[in-house]
């Protein structure tokens, strides 16, 4: 058995990579895209049904597990993985961000923050040390640093002293995790759009030394644009021989930009949120079910797909089960939405490892140019 985990670049492509992640849990082949699964579930899916999509790691909350049922309750029914069914390695988010958009009566200081809960109003404290005995307690496989994070567009000053803040919490979440064999922590560069600050924060990063490095701080309403700006030197900064996390993102077309300038993970409720709210994922962009276009129409979501929403239902179905609010839609569209998703990540690895990246990029933006069918 594994007791250490490690990352393993195999291919490169340009600024692309490929490889693997190593833990004892299981393998996570990057790039990776993890489904979002805040409070011990992925909507609408049993955790078999993730894993038939190729998911090889989930994403959990500290934020909302701490509240309910408390990370002290899953530790004492055994960890988050055999709380929710889940096998397979768990990243944890260490909950300083979701404080900032969901909690209310916010109180940062040196020390962390307080905040009162969004479900039952109750006063509760995270700080670094806090968010490093729940992520223990969950049994999380990566632990992500307690971090702070403006939202954009903030000046100058508001964004060097919020990442520098970001940066001793990063020293205090490192002395706090202490040495887990088999479970990682990754750092957390801040620094808004601007190159010197996410440089600062890089360099403050690696003196620390982490297992890897997520990029935090973006798709936060900046747009694409000045996304790709930023990463166009972000991955960069950070150590070669280490995963590189951008927290967040995205939309498909998102993923393979993050990917092309070097990001091996990535995590968004995108397609989970959207496949209940009626909107389909497909190589030929976004479809939208509630479309009246769709109620006589025998043929699949996208008859190349190997999901059970496409290999079994019509578009006629899955409008009528949207239309008709009917549970099955969410999870259908859910597990379609899951399985496009892993399936452009096992394109974008097999394409970076035969050389081939420009050609699978040329071809992912051809085909959403000819629209749905
Ligand atoms: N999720 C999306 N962006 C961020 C970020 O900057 N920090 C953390 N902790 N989580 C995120
Ligand atoms: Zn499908």
């Amino acid at each position: 058995m594994t007791v250490s985990s490690s990352f393993a670049l195999h291919a490169t492509d340009g600024t692309a990579r490929t490889g693997a992640i190593t833990t004892p849990r299981g393998t996570i082949r990057t790039p990776a895209f993890m489904p979002v699964g805040t409070a011990a579930t992925v909507k609408a899916m049993m955790p078999e049904s993730v894993a038939a999509t190729g998911a090889d790691i989930l994403l959990g909350n500290t934020y909302h597990l701490m509240l309910r049922p408390t990370a002290e309750r899953i530790d004492r029914l055994g960890g988050l993985h055999r709380f929710m069914n889940w096998n397979k390695p768990i990243l944890t988010d260490s909950g300083g961000f979701q404080v900032m958009s969901l909690a209310d009566l916010r109180k940062l200081t040196e020390k962390g923050v307080t905040f009162k809960s969004h479900i039952d109003g109750s006063r509760h404290e995270l700080t670094p040390e806090r968010s490093m005995e729940i992520q223990r307690l969950l049994g999380s496989d990566i632990v992500m640093c307690f971090d702070e994070c403006p939202a954009l567009p903030a000046d100058r000053d508001r964004i060097a002293d919020s990442m520098r803040l970001s940066m001793r919490w990063a020293e205090r979440s490192k002395d706090a995790f202490g040495d887990r064999p088999g479970h990682m922590l990754f750092g957390i560069q801040q620094g808004g759009l601007e190159q010197d600050f996410r440089e600062e924060s890089a360099k403050a990063l690696r003196a620390i030394g982490f297992d890897g490095y997520a990029i935090g701080g973006l798709a936060v309403g900046e747009g694409q644009e000045a996304m790709f700006t930023c990463l166009d030197f972000a991955p960069g900064q950070l150590p070669e021989d280490k995963p590189r996390y951008l927290m967040g993102v995205g939309k498909p077309d998102d993923i393979v930009g993050a990917v092309k300038r070097g990001v091996d993970m990535m995590d968004c409720v995108l397609p989970s949120r959207s496949g209940r709210t009626g909107q389909a994922w497909t190589r030929r962009g976004q479809v939208n079910i509630k479309n009246a276009r769709h109620q006589d129409d025998p043929r699949p979501l996208d008859e190349t797909c190997s999901c059970p929403a496409c290999r079994t239902y019509s578009r006629a179905y899955l409008h009528h089960v949207f239309r008709a609010q009917e549970m099955i839609s969410g999870m259908l569209l859910t597990w379609h939405n899951l399985h496009y998703y892993q399936e452009l990540m096992q394109g974008m690895r097999d394409a970076i490892a035969a050389g081939q990246f420009a050609a699978f990029e040329a071809r992912f933006h051809a085909q959403r140019a000819e629209g749905d069918i």
